[in-house]
Parts: structure tokens; sequence; C-alpha cells
């Protein structure tokens, strides 16, 4: 470990627990970060296990309050806390409420910071840049709360906010990590493979959470991985449906609508276009395209048995497309 980077994930973990003292102890904090959390239902217990913060809507409060404590300039401008001015520097959160993203061990790489109104116009989520010790493409927020409770459930849920992990901890649900809205990653899939080899996709029931669940399965797959998908109700995602419906209720929707890859795609035909063959035909392509994914030469097979049964197509076709696409990639 480089000197420069550990002075960075000292000055994170001050800026964390800064942004927590000032949410729990400060008026503006209490009056505006703290009452939001509790708007969206999150209890003490919850704000205690995920360091949530506030940042004040002063221009420099927490630069100021580094630079007060020794913390070097430099390191609160690489870690993207504070953004260089030469006569002035100054916070890049103000005013937001902050969820600390950590790794694997728990060590604070950055921040996620949301606005506190349903502005469509404003960026809702600022995010930490990218920097020597923040890889947006390599970290799964919610990895630190979620690890123990993954590898003994052997399932992953995969959610693409901060608020979906964190509803479903308050639900009872631990294993449970964020994509945080940016493609999902080989990186990130490998993070998770560390403690389970399977994954179930819960993205929002929107038209780009589809279009993720689907990016993602291939994905997931290539790594070796068992992808199961379950799909909200419109304009649903995790946080808000697990809000609306007690812990057995979701556990059970979980359960009933937690589907395998090559159900979960037929499901989309289902409901686009059941008797068009040539839309048929193009999902039974892009199935045999996803299981070419698998590495494993049984999971295949089986894969192939299944889809065909499903799409009611022989296996021989199957078999011989696979075989071809399968060839290309050598
Ligand atoms: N995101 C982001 N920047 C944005 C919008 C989204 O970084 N401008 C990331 C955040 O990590 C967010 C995730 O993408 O949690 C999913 O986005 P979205 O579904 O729009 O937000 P929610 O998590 O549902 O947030 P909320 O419930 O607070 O509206
Ligand atoms: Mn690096
Ligand atoms: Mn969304
Ligand atoms: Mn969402
Ligand atoms: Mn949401």
């Amino acid at each position: 470990m480089t000197d420069v980077r550990e002075s960075m994930y000292l000055v994170s973990e001050f800026a964390k627990e800064y942004f927590h003292k000032t949410l729990l102890n400060s008026e503006e904090g209490k009056a505006i970060g703290l009452s939001y959390f509790k708007e969206r239902g999150f209890t003490n217990e919850t704000i205690k296990k995920f360091s949530l913060g506030y940042s004040p809507e002063t221009w420099d409060a927490l630069t100021k309050e580094a630079l007060g404590k020794g913390y070097k300039l430099e390191f609160l401008e690489s870690t993207g806390l504070t953004i260089a001015r030469e006569d002035r520097p100054f916070d890049r959160f103000k005013g937001r409420v902050m969820f600390p993203i950590e790794s694997m061990s728990g060590r604070v790489l950055g921040f996620g910071g949301r606005i506190l109104t349903n502005d469509k116009k404003a960026a809702k989520y600022l995010n930490s840049p990218e920097s020597d010790i923040y890889h947006k493409s390599k970290v799964l927020y919610g990895i630190f709360q979620a690890k123990q409770s993954i590898a003994k459930q052997n399932n992953c849920y995969l959610v693409e906010g901060y608020t979906d992990v964190i509803q479903f901890h308050q639900a009872g649900i631990e294993n449970v990590v964020a994509s945080s809205g940016t493609a999902l990653t080989p990186d990130q899939i490998r993070l998770v493979n560390r403690l389970t080899k399977n994954i179930t996709v819960l993205f929002d029931g929107d038209a780009a959470g589809l279009r993720a669940s689907i990016r993602g399965i291939d994905l997931i797959l290539e790594e070796g991985m068992n992808v199961r998908v379950c799909a909200f109700p419109d304009g649903e995602d995790p946080d808000s449906f697990a809000r609306k419906n007690s812990h057995d209720d979701l556990v059970a929707y979980l359960e009933e609508n937690s589907k395998d890859f090559i159900q979960f795609k037929a499901s989309l035909l289902m409901k686009d276009a059941k008797n068009d063959p040539i839309k048929k035909a193009d999902l039974i392509r892009d199935m045999v395209t996803s299981i070419s994914k698998i590495p494993d030469r049984i999971q295949r097979e089986i894969y192939t048995q299944e889809c065909a049964r499903i799409m009611d197509i022989s296996e021989q076709v199957l078999v011989s497309t696979l075989s071809q696409l399968i060839q290309k990639d050598i």
C-alpha cells in the first residue's frame, strides 16, 4: 500500500464520520438530512449500519474541518471531496444526504450524495470521481455489509441503487449489493464470485432496468456463475416494492418470480409476441447466444435441453447453432 493511497483512505474515513455526525447532531443535518431518511423509512439502526450522512450547504464545511484536523488539501482533492480553486477550495458535496461506498473489507472508497428533492432537472446523485482508491467499475455498494449473508445464503441479490440495498436490509434480506447505476462489469461479478456462484438480478421495473438485466445475464454466465432474474412490477424498484410489502410477501414474491435466464427470456416473448415466428426465432438465437457463454459443457447441455423444451424446437437445431457460436469464440 502506498502512502498516498493510505492517506486517501484516512481522509475518506474522516469524511464518512464527519457526514455521519453532521446528520445526527447538527441542527441542519437533523432538520434536513435525518428527516429525509426518516421519510424514506430508514431506522436509526440502518443509518448507523450504513454510516449514512449529511453534507451541509456551506461552501467548505468539510474541507475546513478536515484541514483544521491536519488532513492535507492534496488528499482532499485527490479523493474528490474538495474541489480545487486557488483562492478558496470548496466541498464537492453540499446539501446532500451521503452514502459512503466501502470495499469488501470496509474501507471507505468514495461517496454517493443524493439531492433532497425529486427535481427531475437536477442530477439526483453526485458520486466521487474515479481516483487511486475509487474505481467505480470494481466496487459493489453494500458488499461489506452483505458478504457474510451472501456466503451463508449462497446467493447474492444484485440491485441497481443504494436505497434498494438499504431497504432490503431493513426487510431482513442482507445478501444484496448494488451496481450503483453503472453497467455491470466483469470485475464486479468477480467480487461476488469470491462468495457465491449464484446471482439473482433484481433491476428496476422500467425499460432501463430490463435492458440492464439482459446485458447482465451474459456477463454473469461468462464468469461461470448461475444467474436468475426477478422482474418487478412497472414503476417499482426493490426499494419501493420492499416498502409496500411485508417481509413475508417480499420473500414470497422473490421466490415465485425468480426465473433462470431461459425462463426469463421466454417470459419476455410471451408478453411481446407469442405467435410471431420471426420474433420467436430471434429470441431462440438470443438464448443460444447466452448459452454459448457458459464455460461448463454439462451446464450448456442442460440449458440447451430446457430451451428446446420451453421454445418447442428440436434440440438438434440448437446444438448445431450452439457449436457454430462456440467455434467462432475459439
Ligand atoms: N445513479 C447515479 N447518478 C444518477 C442517477 C442514478 O449515480 N444521476 C445511480 C445511483 O447509484 C442510484 C442508481 O444509479 O442508486 C439507480 O438509479 P435510480 O434507480 O434512478 O435511483 P434509485 O436508487 O431508485 O434512487 P431513489 O430511490 O433515491 O430515487
Ligand atoms: Mn488504481
Ligand atoms: Mn432506475
Ligand atoms: Mn431505482
Ligand atoms: Mn428508488
